[in-house]
């Protein structure tokens, strides 16, 4: 709630700056354009300023613009609201704060993969598995039990529908936090910085001595990591192993 509250205050905020600029100086400040392009800078500023996470510079600098754009269209109505839906589908929980629908490249799911089966593992999670790029591919190579946990109705939905026929997968619409870590061998997440260190003490809390926490991209700040892999893909994602 406080997250979509900074966004509102900063569209309101941007837009009042810009509607004063034109009512002062209406010959130099006219044109929608001109006008909107204002407006999102101004905007975008704000969000720094309130703190919002990096990701909002470039939803306020576009919003306007991008809204003035669709509207130059003239689609009929229900294709925004069937575009609305679909955002809000996949970006269920970002809002109020959960990270958002990235992918894992195919070389992160095999080196995962490779991890699992170097470890022996029996039981695997996936925290916040999106369309399960990692759990499917990884219940389809190895006999190893994977509960996949994601949030968003429609990567559930295509996780689930991905893994109907892996009598080894299950794939659980619920948050994250609410997945007791006790059960699994190893654990593998990909999620955002700004989660890691309430991660790092669940994971603390809950796994079993001995068991593996895998995190893509983002490191648990203060641990010491057994092992980083470094994986050749685009983003040149790093697996970050901890040893319970
Ligand atoms: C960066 S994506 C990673 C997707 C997938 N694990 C992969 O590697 O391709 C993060 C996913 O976590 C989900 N997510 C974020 N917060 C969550 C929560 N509290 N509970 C369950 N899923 C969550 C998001 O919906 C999104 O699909």
């Amino acid at each position: 709630m406080v997250i979509l509250c900074k966004a509102l205050a900063a569209q309101a905020l941007g837009l009042t700056f810009t509607i004063t600029l034109a009512w002062m100086s209406p010959v130099l400040f006219h044109g929608a354009w001109r006008l909107a392009l204002i407006q999102g800078a101004v905007a975008a500023l704000w969000s720094t300023v309130l703190r919002q996470r990096y990701w909002w510079v470039p939803i306020h600098l576009l919003f306007l613009p991008m809204a003035i754009a669709m509207l130059t269209l003239q689609l009929s109505s229900w294709r925004y609201l069937t575009v609305v839906l679909l955002l809000a589908l996949v970006f269920w929980g970002t809002v109020k704060g959960d990270v958002p629908l990235f992918l894992s490249s195919s070389a992160v799911a095999d080196a995962v993969a490779a991890i699992v089966e170097q470890e022996n593992a029996h039981a695997f999670a996936d925290l916040g598995a999106g369309v399960g790029s990692v759990a499917v591919p990884l219940a389809q190579r190895r006999a190893v039990r994977v509960d996949a946990w994601e949030r968003a109705p429609l990567p559930w939905l295509i996780a689930a529908s991905r893994c109907r026929k892996l009598p080894n997968a299950w794939v659980k619409r619920a948050s994250l936090w609410d997945c007791h870590l006790a059960g699994y061998d190893a654990v593998f997440a990909f999620l955002s910085p700004a989660v890691m260190a309430e991660l790092g003490e669940k994971v603390g809390r809950e796994m079993r001595p001995g068991s593996l926490f895998i995190s893509s991209s983002f490191p648990i700040p203060g641990w010491e990591p057994e092992s980083i892999v470094q994986i050749e893909d685009r983003r040149s994602t790093k697996l970050f192993c901890y040893r319970v």
